[in-house]
């Protein structure tokens, strides 16, 4: 049986988990460098950094699984995350804990808002596509629980820090969510 080449994402559904997929690709990167890096600046978070990369792949694989069985191509965006998050994870994990903090905190708020707008819009479009979400939501709001408690307030970094990655991460949304021009 020859299969058949992968398809541009149709529809907003499948528009949204294209998005989450390379999204969760920029997590998995992002929580890969900051592992290589706590080891020797913040060792005693190097259990919670693998914990959620453990997390960020699952997830991964949760989007990956829908998109497979569509037969609709990732985003363009996936290998952009992949590097982007590298970076990101890199930096964050050379400063220590507190931009580590930081930096799961602002990705994981806006990633908790936009699934919740998410939600809203796929229970009456697309039960799959739902379900999919609906499984990494604790996962992610625990990431982004523990980051706010580890981060106990703000400083003139760490607000930076945090402005830039929300920035980034709303970005990234905004691009792979656009219509494409021609199929
Ligand atoms: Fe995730
Ligand atoms: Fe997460």
């Amino acid at each position: 049986m020859t299969k058949h080449k992968p398809r541009p994402a149709k529809t907003t559904n499948e528009r949204m988990i294209k998005v989450n997929h390379a999204g969760e690709n920029g997590a998995v990167a992002i929580y890969r460098a900051q592992s290589w890096m706590v080891r020797w600046r913040a060792p005693e978070l190097l259990l919670g950094v693998l914990e959620n990369l453990t997390h960020e792949k699952q997830h991964r694989d949760i989007f990956k699984a829908y998109l497979a069985k569509r037969n609709v191509r990732r985003c363009v965006s996936y290998h952009i995350c992949g590097v982007g998050g590298t970076v990101l994870g890199l930096i964050t994990g050379i400063c220590g804990g507190k931009a580590i903090a930081a930096t799961t905190y602002a990705v994981e708020s806006v990633v908790l808002q936009h699934l919740e707008t998410q939600l809203a819009y796929l229970q009456n479009h697309d039960r799959e596509a739902y379900d999919a979400v609906c499984l990494i939501i604790a996962d992610e709001q625990s990431h982004h629980d523990q980051a706010l408690l580890a981060l106990k307030g703000t400083n003139f970094w760490t607000s930076g820090i945090i402005k830039i990655v929300r920035l980034s991460t709303e970005l990234v949304i905004r691009f792979g969510m656009r219509q494409p021009l021609k199929h």
